[in-house]
């Protein structure tokens, strides 16, 4: 007889039905797994049987078959101890026979008999849930499967003798309860940066329209400064882009003891990272960091070091918002739509744009051309607002703080946060929709400015030679000008600030 339990196998963040049968026949003592597993998954014989052993039961002395079905699709990780486990204690008779037909079972077992955490419980739940089936989980992943609906039969034992003893009825188990992460600590506020007003203003705009940010300035100005301020303003998540975001982080193992965050994503790779680390790929096609900050923030700290070709690496996900990596036995999709922050210095030695700087390597212009180089047109063509974060003076520094800090500015990003959500959900567009992500026909709608503006903004793209896709991204931060001010109609003041940010870093950087 065969005994059956459904499990998952992740692509991407889906969670496909595996099948885990484990049959034991009379023949010659063995234990094989089979359907395509990877090293993890054939490792988990050694870690089933020990921990069977654990709790008490001793494997047949059989021939024990578990095949993972369907076998063509590849099977890697951990998660399949548990099923495999519970299918051989079905197969003895250790559990009754009708226990495991109603739900999805993951996990990973320690020697011991108890569970350890696995990657990827919420989608799995979700899958689960779809298919009309509850979920069996590791006690530290309960709280995360108890996300996917409220109604949902989770079982999170600590140990294979809990479950055990739940199926008989002498220990029955409570529902876990969905966790949400207490918010560490303070977050850095913006009151602490002294001077930099254009600065901190082009980071309120980013942070309520969605747009990608450049900052260039000499060393010490603050920019890294008031990238780490940026999480203190955005709005946090809703509810289902915290599902969203943290199916990515569940796949790729970082939700903490079962408890989502409705902070958004801030991730800061170190410019060392390889573009496997930065767009996700790798052996196992994990999620990179530009998934990881879907939702949120990808700030690239020192710009011009990073990898060129790692860089022109983010240009399709920063278009399309996915991230699309092909192997040869691979071929998964993450989401990545994520707002590109990033730092840099004019040049190597970081003073070129300081009034009445002479670079010793030659005139200032060749050092900041050299230095520039690294980062591509096209990538520079996506990023709408580039600013000059110039040195903060003695006199900036020794004036008491300023009156507005975060509290002040994220109060006014979240009233044009949600101008947006509300204008585009009348459109029928999803509520995680800001102005640098909606579609460019309703962009071009939304943003029509007036007689003035038009004026404007026609001159302005034979003038600065904008790319068609820097004349939309201009009427973007323009329509997040607007809402700023709580404006229906984009004006000319607000195209006109648009454009600003667009022109003044261009010509040091490609000069
Ligand atoms: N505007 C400012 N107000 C208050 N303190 C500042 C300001 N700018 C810089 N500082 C001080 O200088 C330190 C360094 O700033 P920060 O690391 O942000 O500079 P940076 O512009 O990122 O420089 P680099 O280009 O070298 O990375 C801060 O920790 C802070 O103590
Ligand atoms: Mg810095």
């Amino acid at each position: 007889m065969v005994t059956r339990v459904a499990t998952v196998a992740f692509e991407g963040i889906e969670a496909r039905a595996v099948d885990v049968q484990v049959q034991i026949a009379p023949g010659m003592v063995a234990f094989n797994v089979v359907g395509l597993p990877d090293k993890a998954v054939a490792e988990s014989r050694e870690r089933v049987r020990s921990a069977l052993i654990a709790s008490g039961l001793a494997l047949p002395a059989k021939r024990i078959t578990v095949n993972l079905a369907p076998a063509d699709l590849p099977k890697e990780g951990s998660h399949y101890d548990l099923p495999i486990a519970l299918g051989v204690m079905g197969a003895i008779g250790a559990l009754p026979a009708d226990a495991l037909a109603g739900y999805c079972v993951l996990g990973e077992l320690a020697l011991d008999g108890s569970l350890t955490a696995v990657a990827g419980v919420l989608p799995a739940a979700m899958a689960a849930n779809e298919r009309g089936l509850g979920l069996i989980c590791p006690a530290a992943c309960g709280p995360e499967a108890a996300w996917a609906a409220g109604d949902m039969d989770v079982l999170a034992p600590r140990s294979l003798i809990q479950l055990a003893n739940h199926f008989k009825g002498s220990q029955v188990m409570a529902r876990p309860l969905a966790a949400v992460a207490a918010s560490s600590g303070v977050l850095p506020d913006l009151r602490d940066i002294k001077g930099q007003e254009g600065a901190k203003r082009a980071l309120e705009i980013a942070a309520a329209g969605g747009h990608n940010l450049l900052m260039n300035g000499p060393p010490g100005a603050g920019k890294s400064m008031l990238a780490a301020r940026l999480p203190s303003i955005l709005p946090a998540l809703s509810p289902r882009e915290l599902l969203e975001v943290s199916m990515i982080q569940s796949v790729a193992g970082q939700i903490k003891g079962g408890a989502l965050s409705n902070r958004r994503p801030f991730r800061q790779p170190h410019h060392s990272a390889s573009m496997a680390a930065l767009v996700g790929g790798g052996i196992n096609g994990r999620p990179g960091e530009a998934s990881l900050a879907h939702g949120g923030v990808l700030f690239l700290d020192e710009l011009p070091e990073f990898q060129p070709q790692v860089l022109d690496s983010l240009r399709q996900p920063m278009e399309t918002g996915e991230v699309m990596i092909a192997r040869a036995n691979h071929r998964v999709t993450y989401p990545a739509r994520f707002q590109l922050v990033a730092a840099m210095n004019p040049c190597r030695c970081g003073q070129a744009l300081e009034p009445g700087y002479a670079c010793r390597r030659g005139p200032n212009e060749r050092c900041m051309a050299q230095y520039g180089a690294r980062i591509s047109g096209p990538l520079l063509d996506r990023i709408d607002l580039r600013i000059e974060a110039g040195a903060v003076t003695a006199a900036d520094l020794i004036l008491p703080p300023p009156t507005e800090g975060s509290r002040e500015t994220a109060a006014s990003v979240a009233a044009a946060r949600e101008r947006q959500t509300t204008r585009y959900a009348e459109r029928g567009l999803g509520a995680a929709i800001t102005n640098a992500t909606c579609p460019v026909t309703v962009i071009e709608e939304a943003a029509a400015p007036d007689a003035d503006g038009t004026a404007l903004i026609r001159d302005a793209a034979e003038t600065m030679r904008l790319s068609a896709r820097g004349f939309h991204r201009t009427l973007r931060v323009a329509r997040t000008l607007a809402d700023l001010d709580g404006e229906e109609r984009v004006r000319r003041v607000h195209l006109a600030e648009a454009l600003s940010y667009r022109a003044r870093v261009e010509k040091p950087v490609t000069a």
